[in-house]
């Protein structure tokens, strides 16, 4: 097995640079590529930004941020930064003619046992790596923004991902000191996006419908604990990246995941959030309060809840994930304190069917519908121990 100690990452925007900034404090050698200057000057620049940041705060001493510095090297030359290394991640936008022409580029001048790791959101690694000769070598290394803070990397195996790649993959990230967890079947949105995508649609539906504003849902998550609210995290993950999500589940999975209307007008405008300054938060002077004491009534922290129980259920009973790797994948990768699982243990499971299928009639989303398995096995659901 190969020990990896250069990486390539191609894309310096919000999730290169991250990963990119990962790899350095892992100890790797980083080829930083991007099409345009300004966009691999941006993010040389948040790199640094953030490592002042960790210096600053003593996370690392002078030695450390003078090897990372030294360990980076931004290029805007693709033959050049794709042959310099034996593992590529990929942080591309989500199109996948895009990603499969990349690939495919790549794949012509790279050595054939070169590793190419996808950090898409949502779309099948299999897709991914369609039109390659050595689908093999094809690998999903999914990351979570932001990337520096952020534990989790969901490791995907594609139907033609051989085990040496998951494995080279895995350790890898290991390396990069982050949390990896094996997605073992290549199923759309893999686990903390197909979770969170429902509470997507549920919130998108109270908001299109003016049940609640956005800040008042946002203030009844801040009020229970949440690190942020979901419409300040949409936001800071960029409303753009969740529209074009929720247009490919849409496609794959079911047409209730199509982006909600608040969302879609926004994204129309050109007011994609942090980035742009404005989302459903004006974002000019940093990240916005939330007023605890505005928060909604017409909806109860439960139920949203409630609604990642339940896809993780479906997970479950499609075989994507074990119990054990859904929380750990939802702690480390969105900060809730507690997974899905472990917070349901002992519940009442009829009353929590009951009162999903309430919320899937009162929003007239058939994606909210109870799982089958809850129904059917649900003590298959809440088994945690000696899974991992
Ligand atoms: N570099 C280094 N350190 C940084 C930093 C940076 N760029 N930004 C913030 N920090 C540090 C701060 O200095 C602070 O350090 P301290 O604790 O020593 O003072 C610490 O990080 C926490 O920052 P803040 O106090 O500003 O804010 P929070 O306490 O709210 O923590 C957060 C920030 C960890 C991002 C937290 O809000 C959180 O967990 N949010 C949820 C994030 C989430 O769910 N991400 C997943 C999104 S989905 C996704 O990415 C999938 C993709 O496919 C779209």
């Amino acid at each position: 097995m190969k020990e990896i100690t250069t990486v390539t990452v191609i894309g310096a925007g919000d999730m290169g640079h991250g990963i990119a900034q990962a790899a350095l404090l892992g100890g790797l050698t980083v080829h930083l590529y991007d099409t345009a200057d300004e966009s691999l000057q941006r993010g040389v620049g948040k790199i640094n930004d953030s490592l002042e940041i960790l210096h600053r705060k003593g996370k690392i001493q002078d030695e450390e941020m003078k090897r990372c510095k030294a360990n980076l090297h931004p290029t805007l030359d693709f033959r050049e930064a794709v042959t310099r290394s034996p593992f590529i991640f990929e942080a591309v936008p989500e199109i996948l003619e895009l990603k499969q022409r990349l690939y495919r580029d790549m794949e012509a001048i790279v050595s054939k046992d070169t590793i190419f790791a996808s950090n898409t959101s949502n779309m099948r690694i299999t897709e991914i790596a369609k039109n390659l000769q050595h689908k093999d070598r094809v690998v999903g290394a999914h990351f979570f923004n932001p990337v520096v803070l952020m534990k989790l990397v969901e490791v995907i195996r594609g139907d033609e991902t051989s085990d040496e790649t998951m494995q080279v993959a895995y350790d890898l990230c290991l390396k990069m000191k982050k949390t990896p967890v094996r997605v073992e079947k290549d199923s759309p949105s893999f686990i903390v996006n197909r979770v969170n995508a429902p509470v997507r649609v549920l919130l998108g539906g109270i908001v299109d419908k003016e049940i609640a504003k956005p800040e008042e849902i946002d203030a009844l998550m801040k009020f229970n604990g949440e690190p942020m609210g979901h419409f300040e995290l949409s936001d800071y993950v960029g409303l753009d990246v969740l529209y074009d999500s929720g247009q490919y589940r849409q496609q794959v999975l079911h047409a209730d995941y199509a982006p909600y209307e608040k969302l879609a007008e926004k994204v129309k405008r050109g007011d994609l959030g942090k980035k742009t300054g404005k989302g459903f938060y004006d974002w000019a002077d940093g990240r916005p309060t939330i007023d605890v004491n505005k928060r909604t009534d017409k909806l109860k922290m439960s139920d949203i809840d409630l609604v990642k129980l339940n896809e993780a259920a479906k997970l479950i009973e499609e075989g994507v994930a074990t119990p054990a790797d859904i929380d750990l994948a939802m702690i480390s990768g969105t900060g809730d304190k507690v997974g899905p699982i472990e917070k349901h243990q002992g519940i009442n499971v009829d009353d929590a069917i009951r009162r999903l299928e309430l919320l899937a009639e009162r929003l007239d989303k058939e994606v909210l519908q109870p799982a089958n398995i809850l129904t059917d096995k649900p003590e298959a659901v809440f088994v945690l121990e000696g899974q991992r």
